[in-house]
């Protein structure tokens, strides 16, 4: 696979290009968001193609697109996932990788395939991962070298590689950097599949289809010579081998095609998670001391991070049924659009929607998503982030932003978060 990749073509780079195809036209889209919802709760037409952001569903195909902005709104429509179904994600980005992307699925189909995929992701396995796996990880191989430097890029330096390293090594994968990368590498390259540009989305999804081929036929052979060897190990691939519900297990083909989607679903979104939360907090040096100081405090700020600046900011659903939101009626088989920068920040269930407030009461945000496809790896990346966090207040002494570098911001539309965040730190 790694004759595949060029050597100029770094993770960073295509980080950088994933960044530019989501970007669209807006740095801070939510003051033209609010502008939108003062004409009405519901905006008949999608918002993301005002913008210039190709959608995760793809072309719409000639079915109406609704834009909704609510928090009721949105939750009701992700509650139902029989009237508002997921199929379309597969025509999108899901078109890149295969059949098996439980995303895209629907109805019984996904609650069979979550229920033998959940277990693997629960708050057991996490403590027995974070303790033998992610906490070491992230302080010996991306903290821990950077001591003596005095300064770093948190983005380029530490949050670009740690949520691939340990995807990787929970995947139960041998210990081969050039291979992580790579492997990174082809993901970045799948998200960057779907283009708004008729010309450019044929070339990206030549390129997305070779790159979601070649991680497929990285990852097949190792799927099967686990299996050959027993099905056995406490890491991931072991155990969605041993999954079974009522009698069915996951083939050969299934595992693979979820190990593929799962580095999309999960390096890209924690990265920029982790951005946003350390920028957040190096903006308030107070809040900052007092998270250092009392670490049971890191969970409330990753969640308050994720509502405040949500990373995956548009979901979408399509109408299995004639149906009215907010008194506009939407036909059978539209499009439902839905931008959870609004509804995070809607007043009318977030006071002060505006303040980064970490104290804030707790009410359901959609930031790790809702209802019944809510991110199966919420788990993984608090506790990724939780240990990133920790070894950076532990190794980093009076961490603070880079002076002499122009202050890094939150930007985007499609996908939101820093592209860099120079900091300097009292070296030994
Ligand atoms: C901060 C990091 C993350 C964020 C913000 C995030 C966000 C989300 C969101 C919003 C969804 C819902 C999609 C929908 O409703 O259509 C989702 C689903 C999912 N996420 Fe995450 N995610 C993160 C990290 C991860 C990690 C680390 C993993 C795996 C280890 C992961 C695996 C998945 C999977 C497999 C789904 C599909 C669940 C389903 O459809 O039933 N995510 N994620």
């Amino acid at each position: 696979m790694a004759s595949q990749v060029d050597g100029a073509d770094t993770m960073q780079k295509s980080f950088q290009s994933v960044s530019d195809n989501f970007g669209g036209t807006l740095e801070d889209p939510l003051p033209f968001y609010r502008q939108k919802m003062a004409e009405g709760p519901v905006m008949k037409g999608d918002i993301l193609e005002v913008l210039g952001v190709p959608p995760i569903f793809g072309n719409a195909r000639g079915r109406p697109v609704y834009t909704l902005f609510r928090h009721a709104d949105i939750g009701a429509v992700l509650r139902d996932q029989d009237t508002y179904t997921s199929g379309l994600i597969g025509e999108g980005l899901g078109s890149f990788m295969g059949t098996f992307m439980l995303t895209a699925m629907d109805g019984a189909y996904h609650r069979r395939m979550r229920s033998l995929l959940q277990p693997c992701f629960m708050p057991a396995v996490l403590k027995e991962w974070r303790e033998s796996l992610i906490e070491p990880v992230v302080r010996d191989e991306y903290v821990g070298p950077l001591l003596a430097k005095g300064k770093a890029d948190l983005i380029a330096d530490i949050g670009l590689g740690f949520p691939v390293r340990v995807i990787y090594a929970i995947l139960g994968f041998p210990d081969d950097p050039k291979g992580m990368e790579v492997f990174a590498t082809m993901a970045l390259k799948i998200l960057s599949g779907p283009k708004r540009d008729p010309e450019a989305a044929k070339q990206a999804r030549i390129e997305a289809l070779q790159a979601s081929q070649a991680l497929h036929d990285h990852v097949l052979p190792l799927v099967a010579q686990r299996r050959a060897d027993g099905s056995i190990g406490n890491d991931l691939i072991g155990r969605l081998l041993r999954s079974e519900y009522e009698g069915e297990k996951l083939t050969d083909e299934q595992v693979t095609d979820f190990v593929r989607m799962l580095l999309p679903a999960a390096a890209e979104t924690t990265t920029r998670t982790f951005g946003s939360l350390m920028l957040l907090l190096l903006e308030r040096p107070e809040l900052l001391a007092r998270v250092r100081a009392d670490r049971k405090l890191i969970g409330k700020a990753i969640d308050e991070a994720v509502r405040y600046e949500p990373v995956a900011t548009f979901k979408a659903r399509e109408t299995a049924r004639d149906v009215e939101i907010a008194g506009t009626f939407i036909p059978k088989g539209s499009i439902v659009s839905m931008v959870i920068q609004t509804a995070n920040r809607d007043p009318a269930v977030f006071e002060n929607p505006d303040e980064f407030d970490i104290d804030r009461p707790n009410r359901p945000h959609f930031g790790f998503g809702y209802g019944v496809h809510m991110c199966i790896g919420l788990f993984v990346a608090k506790a990724e982030i939780e240990a990133a966090v920790n070894a950076i207040f532990d190794m980093l002494p009076n961490i603070r932003l880079d002076p002499d570098r122009p202050s890094p911001r939150i930007k985007g539309v499609g996908l939101r978060g820093p592209e860099a965040v120079h900091v300097v730190w009292d070296a030994a």
